[in-house]
């Protein structure tokens, strides 16, 4: 039996060249700040890690140097089969498909971080993931969900955020000329057909309970972006702090 096609979703978005950074610069310094971001929650030297949806991961080696063993995890095929060229020699870098995978044993993670990933995912989806994220975290495990979308962003605070990174990091002229890509180019057309999926603080902190995790939102987003939301969470059923994870979320 054939099954139907599926139509075309933002998984197909992240699957193909896209123009999301203004230019290379933008593109490094993104992804240097997500690897500073990751190595400072590291709970202790030789934790054993889970980025989702990890993207090109572009500084994970100096991810790796700290911990015992960092997964890679994107479902994107070209973007994971880059991340596959790229790692296949490091001793303790695995990229996988999915959490899923049975390389990542059962309550064996110390952290687990979800960046920029839950905009794109349907809220039944991502309810699906919290059962297995909760499984395969340790006890005393660390699910960091960064980057959330809140109900409302507004396209100037956005924009002003870009453009004060971009002359931060001295890539200002091409933010400009960027601008105009973004708000035209593919990926404002998919945001307009398919939306972004947002979340109210209470209502993803109910969702991350009802799937036996204590959560909390943390003061401040990682990444560059205020206005975005990022949470913690452990599972209820273990005490804080149990095998010295603590988070420092700065
Ligand atoms: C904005 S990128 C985030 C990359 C990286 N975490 C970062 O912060 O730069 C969004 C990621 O979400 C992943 N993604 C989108 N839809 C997904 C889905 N349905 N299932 C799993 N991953 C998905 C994409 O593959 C992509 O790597």
């Amino acid at each position: 039996m054939r099954s139907e096609p599926r139509a075309p979703g933002w998984l197909d978005f992240w699957s193909r060249p896209h123009r999301i950074y203004v230019n290379d610069r933008h593109r490094r310094v993104h992804y240097a700040r997500i690897a500073d971001e990751i190595l400072a929650l590291l709970p202790r030297p030789g934790a054993r890690v889970l980025d989702f949806g990890c993207g090109e991961a572009l500084e994970a080696h100096r991810v790796a140097e700290r911990c015992g063993r960092l997964f890679l995890c994107e479902a994107a095929e070209p973007v994971r089969a880059e991340l596959e060229r790229r790692y296949a020699d490091h001793p303790r870098i695995t990229v996988i498909a999915d959490v899923a995978d049975p390389r990542v044993a059962e309550e064996s993670l110390d952290l687990l971080v979800v960046v920029s990933v839950l905009q794109y995912l349907a809220r039944a989806e991502f309810e699906d993931l919290l059962p297995l994220f909760r499984r395969k975290l340790a006890p005393g495990g660390v699910l960091v969900l960064a980057d959330v979308l809140p109900p409302a962003t507004s396209v100037v605070a956005d924009t002003a955020n870009l453009l004060r990174t971009a002359a931060r990091h001295g890539f200002l002229l091409a933010a400009l000329g960027g601008l105009a890509s973004l708000a035209v180019g593919e990926y404002a057309r998919l945001r307009r057909r398919l939306g972004l999926t947002r979340w109210a603080p209470e209502e993803l902190l109910a969702l991350l309970r009802r799937h036996g995790f204590a959560a909390e939102r943390n003061p401040r987003n990682l990444g560059f972006d205020p206005n975005r939301m990022t949470f913690l969470a452990r599972r209820a059923d273990q005490p804080r702090g149990v095998a010295g994870a603590k988070v420092q979320c700065r």
